[in-house]
Formats: structure tokens, sequence, C-alpha cells
């Protein structure tokens, strides 16, 4: 197989990106995810254990010879993961892929991101719904606000860029907004909110507290902030840049009309399952191809899946596909 084979399904779209969940299990209780706390399912008792070091560098090689050229580490919460500074190391270290990133919590942000850092890191995304650390305990069951900023200056003193996802919410988004613009005035973080998805779990907290990015843009524009020309290979995320503050803001919304045809993602759950889209009903599984440790074997197996992805997710007919909440593929 040629080394630079981009990897392309049938609507022209190139996924130079890879989404790898190293576990479905999180700490946190975002109330629109797992806001009873994370259960294991019926049938882990005969489930096999996520994908080893080994299994993932597998998986990764395989992607960079299809053209992959950045791997981003999620979850649930990846950081729950002891050998989380080996995955990144072996991410780092696998030929063709160029940037490595890790979607978090950051519950344990300080502590770790040294050794994140060491080991490879370039990119760190950070959830973060409300700068009120009483509301955002209240929306995640965490009291952990104060040492994940912390843990972001640190990330941000390392040279590692930050971007911070907040999840739009009705309730209350002005005064949120208020205190992120006014963070922003200093802080050089990437700030995106995305709009609150539907998925099997949160049918009833999704009718009562969506809310479109439209308004907010609109806002955003009125103030002076300005889009950013969108580059090619950009994912969905639209940015903005003001110069008064050191900080961007991005929109990711899934339920404006174009969204997927600019989606370059690939995802692989924990369990070594392809997902085309996160909201397609089932995963296509690539364990057994994973366990062959074949690179080689694995990239052939993967490049025949993806003729079939589809253009579009269903979102705005209300169809969720199998996805019952974003912990079991990370976002
Ligand atoms: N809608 C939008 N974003 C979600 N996330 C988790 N569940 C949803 C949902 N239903 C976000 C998290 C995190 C990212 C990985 O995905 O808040 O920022
Ligand atoms: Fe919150 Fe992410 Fe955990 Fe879901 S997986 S509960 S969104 S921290």
């Amino acid at each position: 197989m040629r080394q630079q084979e981009i990897l392309q399904d049938g609507h022209g779209r190139r996924f130079y990106y890879l989404r790898l969940s190293v576990t479905d299990v999180c700490n946190f209780r975002c109330d629109y995810c797992l806001p009873d706390g994370y259960t294991q399912d019926k049938s882990a008792g005969q489930r096999p254990p996520d994908l080893s070091v080994a299994e993932a560098r597998t998986v990764m090689h395989a992607f960079a010879r299809l053209g992959t050229r950045k791997v981003r580490l999620s979850g649930g919460e990846p950081s729950l993961r002891k050998d989380l500074p080996e995955l990144i190391q072996a991410a780092s270290s696998t030929p063709g892929i160029q940037r490595v990133a890790v979607t978090s919590n950051g519950y344990k942000l300080p502590g770790v991101i040294d050794t994140w850092q060491q080991n490879g890191l370039d990119q760190l995304n950070i959830s973060i719904d409300s700068l009120d650390p009483a509301e955002f305990a209240r929306i995640t069951g965490h009291h952990s606000l104060p040492k994940i900023l912390t843990g972001i200056d640190r990330a941000l003193a390392l040279g590692v860029q930050t971007k911070v996802n907040a999840v739009l919410l009705s309730d209350g988004a002005q005064a949120r907004l208020q205190q992120f613009l006014h963070w922003l005035k200093t802080t050089p973080v990437t700030l995106r909110f995305i709009e609150l998805m539907q998925t099997g779990d949160n049918r009833e907290y999704f009718a009562s507290n969506h809310l479109r990015g439209a308004a907010i843009e609109r806002q955003l524009i009125e103030t002076g902030w300005q889009l950013l020309p969108r580059p090619i290979d950009a994912g969905p995320a639209r940015e903005y840049v003001h110069p008064d503050y050191a900080g961007r803001i991005g929109l990711i919304t899934p339920y404006s009309n174009d969204f997927c045809t600019s989606c370059n993602r690939l995802r692989v759950s924990a369990q070594g399952k392809l997902h085309l889209c996160l909201f397609s009903d089932t995963g296509l599984d690539l364990r057994q191809t994973i366990r062959t440790g074949d690179a080689d074997l694995l990239a052939e197996k993967v490049r025949d899946l993806i003729g079939n992805k589809e253009v579009s997710h269903y979102l705005q007919q209300g169809n969720t596909g199998g996805t019952q909440n974003l912990s079991i593929i990370g976002g």
C-alpha cells in the first residue's frame, strides 16, 4: 500500500483525523450525557477489555497509512486510564501522525499535564459549560472548576494549544456568555460553543435546554467579532476573533444544514468499533483484525468500510441513531 494514500469516502470527504476513544467510563455526571453517572451495560460482564496500548498502536498505524495526520484520544474520560501517557506516546511516535490531542473533563489536569506534554501532546480540549463554580458543579456533579482552570493555565504555559468546549444551554445562557467573554479577554484559549445534541438518553433534557448557536453568533458579530476564513481541512467549527480579546470563540452547530459536509472525523471506540458517524446505528467491528497486530491488513479493512459513510446524520428529523449518550464515543 502506498504511504500517501488518502482515505476518502463516496462523498469526497477526506478523513485525516481519527478520534480514538480509550474508555467509555467517565467519573462526571453531566446533565445531558450521564446524569446518573456511568453504569456498565448489562452485557459488560462478557465484554472484552478496552483496547490495549499495543492494539491502539496498531489502529493508529493503520489509519496513518490511510492518510490520517491527527489523532485525538477521547473517552468517556481518557485520564481514567493509568496508561494514558503511554497511549499519547504511542500516538506521537506513529509515523505520519503530526498532531496528538486529548479531550478530557480535566479533573486531574494540574497533576498530569506535564507528563502528557512530555509524551507528545500538542492539543488539549477541556469541557467547561460554566465558569461559575456552583453552576459547574450542578451540571457535572463535581466541584472541580478551580482545579481545571489551574490545569489550563499550566497547559498554556507549556505551549499546549488549548480549546475549551462549552455546551450551549438555554437557561442562563447570557450570564454564562458574559463570564466567558470576560475570561477570554486575557486567556488565549479557543472557546467552542457546541449546540446540545439529542441522544437516545436525553430527549426531555434536550427539549427543554436546546439553544441554537445562531443567536449567539449574531450577538458576537454585532459586538465586533470577526469570522476567520475556514482552512480547507478545518472541522465543522466556525471561529471568530476580536482585537480586544486574547481568546477566540468557535461555534459548532450540528443542527445547521451543511454541518455534515465538513465532517472529517472517523471514530474508533474503546472496544475497537469503527463509527462512521456519531449517530450511526452500529459500529463496525474491527477488533479481530486489530488483534492480529497487522496494520496493513487493518488499513485494507478500514478502506473497504469507509465507502459506506453516509452523507449526513438525520438529527434534524429527530433520529439519533443508536447513540444513547456521547460517553461511548466521546463526542
Ligand atoms: N450534546 C453536545 N455536546 C455534548 N457533549 C457530550 N454530550 C453532548 C451532547 N449531547 C460534549 C461534552 C464535551 C464533548 C466531548 O462533548 O460536553 O465537551
Ligand atoms: Fe460529561 Fe464528557 Fe463525562 Fe459525558 S463523557 S459525563 S460529557 S465529562
